[in-house]
């Protein structure tokens, strides 16, 4: 399985799921090109410092779709079997989701469908949670909404601001992301309706 991954900034769920290739913990994967669209992501170098092919593409005041076209075309060229979304900052347009269906998956900061959209650990710590957690989710044309494949909690402490609550998800999205790309590079899951069923459930 060739996967891309698509960054905006520090690219640490990159970093985990490049090492879990590279080690075999997902095995008969390649990691292809990670694409940022921020020039000055820190992921960039971490990247290449693990070997993997990058590329920029930045939006440059382009319409959403002119923009998609090009990340599109550059995971084409890399022979792109599975999108994975790492701290990549941009709504995705129709056509590129539409280009990859079931195969592009995001990594969110919470348990979904809480606190969707930005600074979740922050939403988590403000409405007084008491467990939060991470969500990987496929990715269709809604923000923070495609089924789901895992999700993992963690406890909200009372001494929690939103980046001791952060620091803590983190740990455990990259746990959470590689054992979900793990999961899918298997194929042994079907996805039913909003549910995505995995090993003796998939026979069904
Ligand atoms: C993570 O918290 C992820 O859940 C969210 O953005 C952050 C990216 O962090 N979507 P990193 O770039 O993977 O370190």
């Amino acid at each position: 399985m060739k996967i891309g991954i698509l960054i905006s900034g520090r690219g640490s769920n990159m970093v985990a799921i490049t090492r879990a290739v590279q080690d075999g913990t997902i095995p008969n994967s390649k990691v292809a090109v990670v694409i940022s669209d921020k020039s000055k992501a820190p992921g960039l170098g971490k990247a290449r410092d693990l070997g993997v092919k990058t590329v920029v593409v930045t939006r440059r005041g382009r319409p959403r779709e002119e923009h998609d076209a090009e990340i599109v075309s550059e995971l084409k060229k890399h022979d792109v079997d599975l999108v994975c979304l790492a701290g990549y900052m941009r709504l995705l347009s129709s056509s590129f989701v539409r280009e990859f269906t079931n195969r592009i998956v995001n990594i969110h900061p919470s348990l979904l469908p809480s606190f969707k959209g930005l600074d979740a650990q922050r939403q988590a710590v403000e409405y007084g949670v008491k467990v939060s957690g991470c969500t990987v989710h496929f990715v269709d044309e809604e923000l923070d909404h495609g089924a789901i494949i895992l999700q993992r909690p963690v406890e909200v402490l009372d001494s929690d601001d939103a980046d001791t609550l952060s620091e803590r998800i983190l740990r455990i999205e990259h746990e959470t992301y590689v054992e979900a790309v793990r999961l899918i590079s298997g194929g042994d899951f079907r996805i039913s309706g909003r549910r995505v069923l995995f090993g003796s459930a998939v026979g069904g």
